[in-house]
């Protein structure tokens, strides 16, 4: 059904004379985007960002004095011998299989659950999609556990870097946590979108600083995605908003994605050098693809030619579930199964992304530089979570979408993941890809 569902957009493989067409239909597709909502770290309305989340938290921690468990992990960050005998295991090809035993978590027990994201709390009938683990195809994926990553964390710091899906992750993660010991919120911006957390019996700080772009950009958009002019990107110059504070990260999860579909101008060297999508402007379409290999060429180069010696995980673009429409045109995701491998295609967006991904992670891992001691790994979510239609809010963005009217029409969210949910797994391979060095 997927499949079919796809097939107008299955001619436009992706071979070098079509590319540029492909680039427009994209375009196309997203028309919508430049001026409403959805990547627009949206799926967020005025009344809900503004809710400090962290608000009833106590200054109590009543597992402050749980024993310390002996540290298992002596082989951290990764023992040369270890890392050959599981090389073999990739452990982001396998299949979700069932997992009677559930999450962690709870919408009573964490409390950093953004209504948006809050299924169980506004009211999703169904719960089945709680009940899968991500079962990597040569080896096993044990689940996070939280005392040892908090053991591991002591004394360091950690960011999530990108747009609204990393501050997805960094709640699931607090969520996660907040078994053992929870957070409590020392900053946020302006806008609740950019925090930071301590943990204060473990002096963990945890981070997630919101750059939807990650390099420089002139955004104007009000608070429900309206923007008042075309973004301006700057495509020689990183964010400076996480770069500044790139020296005090031991660990960062860094993402990018949907955003570089949008209208912006490009500029290079100060001067405008093109733009994307940007119709009656009299401007050199460029596409996105040449943004976002620009943007992840100066990253990973600013990450290697760093000082600072961190552990950074770059993690794929993430795909949406929108069906029978896009996100702007009635598209919902009412599945509540996963899909098998086979079952589903990638759509061209996230093809185009997650090769340009690869590509350019490709070039920086093949470069093999002994005294090199920073490590990046690739945090390749893109494939596992296509499988995973039924993850996402849905109508259930928005607490009892029908209590009132049945047939309400309401905007679909099938590009953010319901928490608890199979966002969960992605701390999963992240605890085991820094436990094992993988
Ligand atoms: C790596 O692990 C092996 C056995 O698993 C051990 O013999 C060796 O000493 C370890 N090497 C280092 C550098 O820790
Ligand atoms: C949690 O979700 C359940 C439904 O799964 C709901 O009955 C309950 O009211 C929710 N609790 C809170 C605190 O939102
Ligand atoms: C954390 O920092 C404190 C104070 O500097 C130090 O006493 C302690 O040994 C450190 N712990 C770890 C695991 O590095
Ligand atoms: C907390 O960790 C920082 C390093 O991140 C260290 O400088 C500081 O001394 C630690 N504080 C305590 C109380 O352990
Ligand atoms: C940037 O522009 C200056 C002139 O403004 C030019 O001399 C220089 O070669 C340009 N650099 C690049 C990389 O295009
Ligand atoms: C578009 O730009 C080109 C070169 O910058 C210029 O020659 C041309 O006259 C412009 N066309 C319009 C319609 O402004
Ligand atoms: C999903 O919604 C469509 C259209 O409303 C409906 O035909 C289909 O049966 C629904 N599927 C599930 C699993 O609820
Ligand atoms: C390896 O990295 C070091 C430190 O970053 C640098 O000085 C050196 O030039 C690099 N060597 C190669 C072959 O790239």
């Amino acid at each position: 059904m997927m499949k079919e569902m796809r097939s107008d957009l299955k001619p436009l493989s992706l071979n070098k004379q079509n590319h540029i067409f492909v680039k427009f239909a994209i375009s196309f597709l997203l028309v919508g985007l430049a001026f409403r909502l959805l990547f627009s770290d949206s799926f967020r309305f005025p009344a809900v960002v503004e809710t400090p989340p962290l608000k009833e938290v106590k200054t109590e921690f009543p597992l402050e004095s749980l024993p310390v468990q002996t540290p298992d992990y002596v082989d951290f960050p990764g023992n040369e011998s270890q890392t050959s005998q599981k090389e073999k295991c990739d452990l982001f090809v396998g299949d979700w299989v069932p997992d009677p035993s559930g999450p962690v978590y709870n919408n009573v027990s964490c409390r950093v659950i953004e209504d948006h994201q809050n299924c169980m709390t506004n009211g999703r009938p169904d719960s089945d999609y709680l009940h899968w683990r991500w079962n990597p195809r040569d080896c096993e994926l044990p689940k996070f556990n939280p005392d040892k990553f908090l053991d591991l964390m002591r004394n360091k710091s950690w960011a999530f870097i990108g747009d609204s899906i990393s501050r997805n992750h960094v709640q699931s993660l607090l969520c996660i946590l907040s078994q053992v010991e929870q957070a409590i919120e020392v900053y946020h911006d302006e806008e609740y979108k950019s925090k930071i957390w301590q943990f204060p019996s473990h002096n963990f700080t945890l981070s997630v600083v919101w750059t939807p772009f990650l390099i420089k950009a002139a955004i104007s958009e009000d608070i429900n995605g309206v923007s008042s002019s075309e973004i301006q990107l700057y495509l020689d110059q990183l964010d400076d908003k996480w770069t500044n504070q790139y020296k005090s990260f031991d660990y960062a999860v860094i993402a990018g994605g949907k955003w570089f579909l949008k209208t912006a101008i490009y500029h290079e060297n100060n001067t405008v050098k093109g733009c994307h999508y940007c119709h009656g402007k009299n401007l050199t379409e460029l596409g996105f693809d040449y943004a976002y290999r620009k943007t992840l060429q100066m990253i990973f180069n600013f990450i290697t030619s760093s000082e600072q010696k961190a552990t950074v995980f770059f993690r794929t673009t993430t795909p949406d579930h929108f069906e029978n429409g896009e996100w702007f045109s009635g598209g919902y995701c009412n599945r509540t199964v996963p899909f098998k491998e086979g079952e589903v295609d990638m759509k061209d967006v996230d093809i185009i992304m997650r090769n340009i991904e690869l590509e350019e992670f490709e070039k920086v891992a093949s470069i093999g530089n002994e005294s090199r001691v920073v490590t990046l790994k690739l945090l390749d979510t893109t494939r596992l979570s296509l499988l995973r239609p039924d993850g996402h809010p849905g109508p259930y963005r928005q607490f009892q979408p029908f209590a009132e009217d049945k047939n309400a029409k309401v905007q679909n969210d099938c590009l953010h993941w319901c928490l608890p949910g199979p966002i969960d797994s992605w701390s999963d391979l992240v605890m085991e890809m820094l436990v094992n060095g993988r």
